[in-house]
């Protein structure tokens, strides 16, 4: 696995990502995957996230978990984390359910069962062997019941996926926007090399690249993964998730 916390202490990855993050993510496709956790949450007492980032699934989710739910947000990126904080603190609701855990995914504890794991956008950091481990570790802490809930990966496949500009927001007078694409780099990994864009009018400020390893999954892989586990496949779950119950 890529240490991504150490890379971004390094000024890589996330560190270059960060300053961008909530000015380029995809709102609309976010927006409905956090609508379909949601709706999968309805009873849930306690989640675990892992890698919560700058926190957007983790607000949303203290809209549609019930009032006295209580979130695990676990982010080892110091620049992720000041970001995630600097959100929760505004939220009315996060001082009283919401515990920040700075370890990563083999060392956060919440020293509790859990009804609920969600990692999005995050399993990709992890080679084959580290999965292993993942998916272990965090079934066993689910409840009877719980459910493990990921996003649908892309690609399925390692290929290389051509540039493409996705657009983002506007603050002031600038706009920003990425160049995303990726090459495939080994069996089952790719990377993704991600150009940042700063704009105002017709006139590029600034751009910066982050390159992101990122292991390939395909659908099949995964549930073989999960089911020697120990949990099962929910059939019903929603179009871009993939959910499982212990
Ligand atoms: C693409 S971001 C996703 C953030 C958030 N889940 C979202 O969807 O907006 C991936 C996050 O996972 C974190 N991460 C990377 N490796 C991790 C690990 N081993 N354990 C926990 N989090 C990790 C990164 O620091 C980063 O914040």
């Amino acid at each position: 696995m890529t240490d991504e916390a150490a890379r971004a202490d390094e000024g890589l990855g996330y560190a270059v990502n960060a300053p961008y993050y909530d000015l380029i993510l995809p709102e609309e496709h976010w927006a409905g995957l956090a609508t379909a956790v949601g709706g999968l949450l309805k009873d849930a007492r306690s989640v675990a996230e892992i890698g919560a980032g700058t926190g957007y699934f983790t607000e949303a989710m203290l809209g549609f978990l019930p009032a006295e739910a209580e979130i695990f947000a676990i982010e080892p990126a110091r620049v992720m984390r000041a970001a995630l904080v600097t959100r929760l603190v505004r939220h009315p609701e996060a001082e009283r359910r919401v515990t920040v855990l700075p370890g990563d995914a083999a060392t956060a504890d919440p020293g509790t069962g859990v009804d609920a794991v969600v990692l999005l956008n995050l399993v990709m950091h992890f080679a084959p062997a580290e999965r292993e481990r993942l998916w272990h570790k965090w079934a066993q802490a689910l409840n009877p019941g719980g459910l493990l809930i990921v996003e649908a990966q892309y690609p399925q496949k390692a290929e290389s996926v051509p540039a493409s500009v996705v657009p983002g927001r506007t603050l002031g007078r600038r706009r920003y926007d990425t160049v995303s694409r990726a090459d495939a780099i080994g069996d089952d990994l790719i990377r993704w090399v991600n150009t940042y864009r700063t704009w105002e009018g017709d006139r590029l400020v600034q751009e910066e690249t982050a390159e992101f390893d990122c292991h390939v999954i395909a659908d099949e892989r995964m549930a073989a993964e999960l089911s020697a586990a120990g949990l099962s496949p929910v059939p019903d779950a929603p179009e871009n998730l993939r959910v499982w119950r212990r």
